[in-house]
């Protein structure tokens, strides 16, 4: 395999109230719809564009040195390619210097060439989805693309990765997949992601969870101040490790599939917001 696996960095990190990382999602619509897809994407599925007043809102949360990283995930990226290409360049005029994830099924190979060339910094790389890559678990994608992205990375190596081949429940999940038996499903500890902005304006605790709308992920909105919203993002950690986790393992269960089945067996995370809007009812 041409495409390598990348290691996560350090999980949870926030300085001068920024975090080293976030996920961009603008909804779930897909040219696939993988049966495991974590969250539920399709060709119907709901989708936004990013808007200045978005990325106004990412600059204002994440890292803007080369530290930082912005990861584009969906849905799939390339069904909307010029926005993406005119929401990096938006980042770049204004003073974003940190790394740039795309991750694409790699389907519309053309296009996702074209994302990653329009970096004037040259920092934005792809992340391939591990089944539509290897056609283990998904239809591969056409040769042909598989091809040009090969060629690609080989002529311009670290920039077009493989995804894990970890297969979590969250959305359509475990039950239906139908990829090699060998490949890992369940992980009783969550993998602490950082969080995510929706193109709606939220904040959301888990890349995974994306679609499950239930309050412990809801973390604030572009109106939230950001000093909130990364005090609650560290108050899901804090929930993760001292209610989420104990649950996970005294039921012998995955760690995905209590943020699935059993969230209402388990408190709230105390967020500041959800806290001053339970005192005014
Ligand atoms: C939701 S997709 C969105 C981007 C793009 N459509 C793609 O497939 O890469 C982002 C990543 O999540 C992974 N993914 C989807 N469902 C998953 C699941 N149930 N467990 C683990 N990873 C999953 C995909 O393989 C992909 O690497
Ligand atoms: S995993 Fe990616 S390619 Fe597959 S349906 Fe989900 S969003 Fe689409
Ligand atoms: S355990 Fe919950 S928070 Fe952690 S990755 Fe899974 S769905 Fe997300």
């Amino acid at each position: 395999m041409t495409f390598k696996e990348r290691q996560p960095r350090d999980k949870g990190v926030i300085t001068e109230n920024r975090l080293l990382e976030l996920h961009l999602y603008p909804g779930n619509q897909c040219n696939r719809d993988c049966s495991f897809c974590t969250v539920f994407g399709s060709p119907k599925g709901w989708y936004r564009e990013y808007t200045a007043e978005h990325l106004d809102a990412v600059l204002q949360t994440v890292r803007l040195d080369d530290q930082g990283a912005i990861k584009f995930y969906g849905g799939e990226p390339t069904l909307d390619h010029e926005n993406v290409i005119w929401a990096i360049a938006y980042l770049r005029q204004h003073q974003y210097q940190g790394a740039i994830v795309i991750y694409s099924n790699g389907i519309q190979s053309e296009r996702l060439l074209q994302i990653l060339e329009s970096d004037p910094l040259g920092k934005t790389t792809a992340s391939l989805n591990y089944s539509i890559a290897t056609g283990d678990g998904a239809p591969p994608m056409p040769q042909k693309a598989l091809e040009q992205l090969e060629a690609y990375e080989q002529n311009h190596p670290q920039s077009i990765a493989i995804g894990h081949p970890d297969v979590v429940d969250s959305g359509r999940g475990i039950d239906p997949f139908t990829g090699e038996a060998s490949r890992p499903k369940a992980n009783s500890r969550c993998p602490h992601c950082y969080p995510v902005l929706t193109t709606e304006g939220k904040f959301h605790a888990c890349p995974f969870a994306i679609e499950n709308q239930a309050l412990h992920f809801q973390l604030g909105s572009t109106n939230s101040d950001t000093s909130e919203v990364l005090q609650n993002f560290q108050e899901f950690f804090r929930w993760l490790d001292t209610v989420h986790e104990p649950y996970a393992s005294t039921h012998n269960l995955p760690a995905c599939t209590v943020c699935w089945k059993h969230l209402d067996q388990l408190p709230m995370p105390s967020y500041a917001s959800h806290l001053r809007s339970d005192q005014g009812n």
